[in-house]
């Protein structure tokens, strides 16, 4: 099979294309700030693997990558995937989740692609009141632009199915932790910063409630829907795993071996949705897939990766994450 990756040089996108080891993949990346080949190293070399950096809002160079490398199907993660930098530069987000998802269902419609798998989220269905888990039938009430922009470009993605009969399905994971995450989302953040003796930024009271799922949970969700989904299907993608920040942050500062001291409660996120849940119910019956990470051991192991990979950390925190680091949190 010829998966054309967008967005396979990302966090969960490259975990997809590294835990591949069958598919000939084309990965098509911009290289954005959250971008990194280093990421990709272990199968840099490998011939079944290519690299194609391009826009996925630029037409005419997603077209040629379709005509160049004819894929049987499409795996797309490209995104800017960051709420608070949407809150700050809703822009980029706006062109790149809604447009970008638009030129890659065009490009696909021309080239009779045979499978389309758009990735998306759970954000999409906003703050779920306790004590209900969301089902992929929950309405959409989106609270940030990068959540609208996810939705709007989930209902681009069905409507390719729905007027075209293209073969496409949409996934909705929550909230991904694990190696290579750039360190500007909370688990990643707060191990780099509590390595570092740096303060522990906790938007509001840290009681909003996420659930927790090991990318390669689910990287091998994605492949189990590319495979066995259906096709104007939406599938959630959850770690059966739901807590309040706070816990989670507490657990990472006893994994490396911190205090509470470094905890200071800062200024709340702009719209900040209180809790995410979802059932995975429909999955799990209609191809088999289960999480089967634990939480603590994941959560150790990605503690483990970043002790290990401090020079990738440095690497990443320099230059333009810095400003947004500045801008984020200088003045909260
Ligand atoms: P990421 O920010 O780590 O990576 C995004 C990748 O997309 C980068 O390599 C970047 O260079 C590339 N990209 C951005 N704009 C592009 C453009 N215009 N053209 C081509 N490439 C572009 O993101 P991630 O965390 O790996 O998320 C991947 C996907 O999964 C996104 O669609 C996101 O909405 C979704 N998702 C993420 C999470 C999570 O917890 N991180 C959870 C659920 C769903
Ligand atoms: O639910 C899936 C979504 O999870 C994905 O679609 C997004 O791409 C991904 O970024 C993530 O969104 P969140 O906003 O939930 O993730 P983030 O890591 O930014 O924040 C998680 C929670 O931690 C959230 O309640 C805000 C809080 N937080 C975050 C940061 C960065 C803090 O308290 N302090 C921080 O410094």
């Amino acid at each position: 099979m010829k998966i054309l990756v967008t967005g396979g040089a990302g966090f969960i996108g490259s975990a997809f294309i590294r835990n591949n080891s069958t598919a000939h993949i084309l990965n098509f990346d911009k290289l954005t700030y959250a971008g990194n080949l280093e990421n990709l190293l272990p199968i840099a070399s490998n011939p079944r693997y290519r690299f194609l950096r391009g826009d996925i809002c630029d037409a005419a160079a997603v077209d040629a990558a379709f005509e160049d490398f004819q894929p049987d199907a499409v795996v797309h993660f490209a995104a800017e995937s960051h709420v608070d930098r949407s809150i700050h530069s809703p822009a980029p987000v706006i062109q790149t989740n809604f447009n970008g998802t638009f030129t890659m269902l065009e490009a696909a419609r021309k080239h009779k692609t045979e499978r389309f798998v758009h990735v998306s989220t759970d954000e999409v269905y906003g703050s779920i009141p306790e004590p209900l888990d969301a089902d992929e039938s929950y309405p959409l009430r989106t609270s940030s632009p990068y959540s609208a922009s996810k939705a709007g470009s989930d209902l681009l993605a069905l409507s390719y199915f729905t007027t075209y009969k293209m073969n496409i399905s949409v996934t909705r994971a929550s909230n991904n932790y694990g190696p290579y995450q750039f360190p500007e989302k909370l688990i990643p953040l707060m191990i780099a910063n509590a390595l570092e003796n740096k303060s522990l930024p906790i938007y509001g009271d840290g009681m909003q409630i996420r659930d927790w799922l090991y990318v390669d949970d689910h990287c091998s969700a994605i492949q189990s829907v590319l495979e066995k989904g259906q096709a104007g299907e939406v599938y959630n993608i959850g770690g059966s795993r739901a807590l309040p920040n706070i816990e989670v942050v507490k657990k990472i500062l006893a994994a490396t071996g911190r205090t509470e001291a470094l905890l200071s409660y800062v200024t709340d996120r702009p719209g900040h949705d209180r809790r995410y849940a979802i059932t995975t119910a429909k999955l799990e019956a209609a191809t088999g897939w289960k999480a089967t990470m634990d939480f603590e051991q994941g959560l150790t192991a990605t503690v483990d990766w970043y002790k290990a990979n401090q020079p990738w950390v440095d690497r990443v925190r320099s230059g333009e994450y810095q400003d947004f680091y500045q801008q984020n949190y200088g003045a909260r």
